[in-house]
């Protein structure tokens, strides 16, 4: 009986190691924090990563707005974390065949962005996933192989601006066909700058999203990779579940119905998608759409076309002296748009 109990203790820690990704039984998925007692270290290679169970992150082509990299497929990244009583640590990883590390005319370097919001929590709606929305600022660490580290802040694509230094750290290595690098910053940063705050002790779960520039691939500003805002959970502190199932619940709709209406309702006409012959390009291409974005912003979408204005060129106009979409708010039932999210939800 003890033997047996051992065999099905070693039984349930080989899984955990088979399948490390935080998962709890109901499909809800996290990126876990760990609890260390030691600073932790910026090298990528220390040992200390090594015995961390990595998180999978799925990357997609940026296609909303043009120039995007539409047609490079998705991408994993893994992604490891630590924290110690004052500092939080990332380590990212990632296949990369040839490193390119220089940037000079007609040349760049591959790169990394981690993403915050600067206001997050239950209850408070997430900046538009691709560097915010007017109104909802993200905050951006930038590596590039270059060596150069940033602090940044947007609220959405051309806004962004250099913030001083707030101690963010990085640190790049490239070796056997992939980059692995850390990132590390205080909890609490200075005063004068726009940038994330962390306090495990308040909040146990923070929102984070990666972008990633191939440099090979020609790879820059808009012409990247991006994941959508996971969660990002202190091992040690308390969390809201309701808030940390909302980065992975799934539209409960019938996405065969969602396609069917997708013609229906005329967002095939304005759209492009798998699908669709007709290829439109008055709207963004929602070939990623399921994968870069939450259930919760894709109803919104369909509902609320003004409140997160995608901001590529030609999708809005100004009315009475204020911004809006050129997409009408759909005539739809509630069962409608979900099942529209749900098919959304597919494209990824
Ligand atoms: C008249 C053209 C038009 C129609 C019809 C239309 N859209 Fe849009 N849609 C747009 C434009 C323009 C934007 C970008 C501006 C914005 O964010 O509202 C957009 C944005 C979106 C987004 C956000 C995409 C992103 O990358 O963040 C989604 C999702 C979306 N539409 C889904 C739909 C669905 C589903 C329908 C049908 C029920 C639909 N649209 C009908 C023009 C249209």
């Amino acid at each position: 009986m003890k033997r047996a109990a051992r065999i099905f203790g070693c039984l349930v820690a080989a899984l955990a190691l088979e399948f490390p990704l935080a998962m709890a039984g109901d499909g809800v998925s996290f990126i876990s924090v760990k609890q260390s007692s030691a600073e932790p270290p910026l090298d990528p290679l220390d040992p200390a990563w090594e015995k961390l169970a990595p998180a999978p992150v799925t990357l997609y082509p940026q296609a909303s707005v043009t120039p995007g990299a539409d047609g490079s497929g998705a991408l994993n990244v893994s992604v490891r974390a630590l924290y110690s009583g004052k500092t939080l640590a990332l380590h990212v990883a990632w296949p990369d065949a040839k490193p390119a590390a220089t940037r000079a005319i007609g040349e760049f370097a591959d790169g990394i962005a981690v993403q915050w919001p600067l206001r997050y929590g239950p209850g408070v709606s997430l900046p538009y996933v691709g560097m915010g929305h007017g109104g909802a600022a993200a905050a951006l660490w930038q590596w590039r192989a270059d060596g150069s580290v940033e602090t940044l802040a947007a609220e959405g694509f051309g806004t962004l601006t250099a913030q001083p230094p707030d101690g963010v750290k990085a640190n790049g290595v490239w070796r056997d066909g992939k980059w692995q690098v850390v990132f590390t910053r205080a909890f609490v940063p200075p005063k004068n700058g726009q940038y994330v705050r962390f306090d495990p002790a308040k909040q146990g779960v923070v929102p984070v999203a990666l972008a990633l520039w191939n440099g090979d691939a020609q790879e820059r500003n808009g012409k990247k990779h991006l994941s959508a805002w996971q969660a990002l959970r202190f091992e040690k502190a308390t969390a809201n579940e309701a808030y940390v199932r909302q980065f992975s619940a799934a539209a409960s709709g019938n996405a065969e119905n969602g396609k069917r209406l997708m013609a229906e309702k005329g967002c095939a006409g304005c759209h492009s998608f798998p699908g669709n012959p007709a290829q439109p390009t008055v709207g963004p291409n929602l070939a990623y759409a399921g994968g870069i974005h939450h259930a919760d912003y894709l109803l919104e979408s369909i509902a609320k076309p003004s409140r997160i204005i995608v901001p590529g060129k030609g999708y809005s106009m100004v009315q009475n002296g204020k911004r809006v979409s050129l997409m009408p708010a759909i005539q739809s039932t509630e069962q409608e748009r979900r099942d529209i999210a749900a098919f959304l939800q597919t494209l990824r």
